[in-house]
Parts: structure tokens; sequence; C-alpha cells
């Protein structure tokens, strides 16, 4: 029971890896309120947990939404220890030669307003509370967030904006409260959708086959499943484990910065003199 008394506020808690979050901190003693746009997540979410958890609908591009969420968790639970930003859109690898002139602009809009201005309204909203509790956030990067090629230009550049704000924030609010990033790579049990604005609304990343196309070209040989990134976040929450922890971005990516040129990794030639 790591987060034994501690309460959380999740956006996007309501399926993939915010509902992994969600799961595993309730088991290690968290209560948790849940922002999300799905009415169908929160009711699963509620299902699960019951009282240990509380549902907010809304849209993670409103600061409205996110004081509302901020408010019924402090009415609900007393108090708000950790922000987690996780509520995320994808552009399905996009390329820039392949988005028409005309809606440029219109999905450049919708991914940052998602994907990054959700964060900062977050995180706005989540300031007092989180000054009171002298408690901290946590933001969902990705590998996109360092490396080119896990999404297209709409969704690399605004992952590379989230660690710029995380590190910005913990500029700002240290020693107060603590801010810190973690990028998964693939996510096994993920339903992420795409941009509406290119017509990728109604895609989920659930039907690619992430753990062929990606498990062979990591350092750690398969693709994580949500609740296997869960255990993470789990750490960045907690006090007493964290005290040097600030501004810092986890590479919770299977080692994607350590891929060789010509294998993924060299352990199997470990197997002629041990195995
Ligand atoms: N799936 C992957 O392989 C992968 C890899 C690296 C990083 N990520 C990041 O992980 C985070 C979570 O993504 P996921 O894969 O769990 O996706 P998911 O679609 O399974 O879950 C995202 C949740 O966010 C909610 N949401 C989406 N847009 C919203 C909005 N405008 N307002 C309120 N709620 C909204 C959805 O309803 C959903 O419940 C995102 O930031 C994503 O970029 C995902």
């Amino acid at each position: 029971m790591k987060l034994k008394g501690e309460v959380a506020l999740v956006t996007g808690g309501g399926a993939g890896l915010g509902r992994a979050i969600v799961d595993r901190y309730v088991a290690e003693g968290a209560r948790v309120a849940v922002l999300d746009k799905s009415a169908a997540g929160l009711e699963e979410i509620r299902k699960r947990h019951g009282d240990a958890v509380v549902g907010i609908e809304g849209d993670v591009r409103s600061l409205d939404s996110h004081r509302e969420a901020v408010a019924r968790c402090v009415e609900t639970f007393g108090k708000l220890d950790c922000l987690i930003g996780n509520a995320g859109v994808w552009d399905y690898l996009t390329q820039l030669a392949d988005i028409p002139d005309n809606g440029i602009s219109e999905a450049f809009d919708e991914m940052f307003a998602i994907n990054v201005k959700g964060y900062i309204l977050a995180a706005k909203a989540a300031l007092p509370a989180l000054y009171k509790s002298k408690g901290s956030a946590i933001f969902t990067v990705s590998n996109a967030g360092f490396y080119p090629g896990g999404g297209g230009v709409l969704y690399t550049a605004g992952k590379h904006a989230v660690i710029g704000l995380v590190k910005q924030l913990a500029h700002e609010w240290g020693p107060r409260i603590r801010v810190n990033g973690i990028a998964p790579g693939g996510i096994l049990g993920s339903d992420l959708r795409g941009l509406k604005t290119l017509g990728l609304q109604d895609q989920t990343i659930a039907t690619m086959p992430l753990a062929d196309m990606l498990g062979p070209v990591l350092p750690t040989g398969r693709v994580a499943t949500a609740e296997e990134y869960a255990g993470a976040y789990v750490f960045f929450a907690t006090r007493a484990d964290t005290v040097p922890l600030t501004g810092s971005v986890l590479n919770f990516d299977g080692g994607m910065g350590v891929r060789g040129l010509f294998e993924a990794s060299l352990g199997a030639q470990l197997d002629k003199h041990f195995a």
C-alpha cells in the first residue's frame, strides 16, 4: 500500500494507460478522481472501484472541466496530492506531406489543444490544491517526446512540448510542488484514438499489431502492457522515495534509446557463455 491516504486526479483515466493507473493507485490505497470525456469509460471505473473513485465527464481542452474535476476531487476526498495529466490522441504517423494545406491549422490546433494545452489547463486548475498538499504532478509523455517515428510531425512536436512544460513547471513550482514526466513506449491494451480533424477519430491503436511491430526492435524484447507501465506512476507519486525527484522525464520505452545499428540488443550473445 504505497499510496495509502493519497488522493490523485487522472485525466483520461477511462481507458488504456489511464485506467491501468487508476486500478493500480486504488490497489495501492489511493482514492482517485478521473476526468474523461467518455461516460462509458467513467462508468467502468465506477463499477471497478465504487467509492474509491469519482468520475467527472468533461473535455481536457476546457479549463472549466479541469476546475470542476479539481473541485469534485477536493469535495469528495478532501484534498489533491497528485495530478496525472494523461489524456491524449495520436496522429497515426501522418506525415506532413500527407496533410492537406487546408487542414494543417485545424489538425495542429486539435493536437496541441488536447495533448499540450490539456496538460497546462490541468496544471492551472490543480495548482491551488497541489500547493496546499505540497503534492506533485506527473505528465504522460511518449517515446515521441524524444525520438522521431513514434508519430507524425504533430504528435512528435506535441510530446516534445510536454517535456518543455514539465521542466518549466518544475522550475516554477519547486520546492513547493514536484513535477515530472513519464515517457512510455508502445502500450498493449490501449485504445488510443486519432485526430478528428484528420478523420482518424474512430481508429484505435488496439487494431494495430503493436506487439509484432515493436517487440523485435526493442532491447527489452517485447512491448509492455498498460498494467506494466502503471508501476512508475506509483513510484513518482510516493513522497518518501522521491525527495530528490523533480523536472525529470523517465524513458519508460523498452530501451528505444539504446537500440543498436544492426540488432536491437546483443543479450542473446550472453547465452553462449552462460546458458
Ligand atoms: N498507446 C500507446 O501506445 C502510447 C504510447 C506512448 C504514449 N501514449 C500516451 O499515453 C496517454 C494515454 O493514452 P492511451 O494510449 O491510454 O489512450 P486511450 O485512448 O486508451 O485512453 C485515453 C483516454 O483519454 C480520454 N480522452 C481523449 N481525449 C480526451 C479529451 N479531449 N478530453 C477528455 N478525455 C479525453 C479518452 O476518452 C480515453 O479514456 C496519451 O497521452 C498518449 O499520448 C500512448
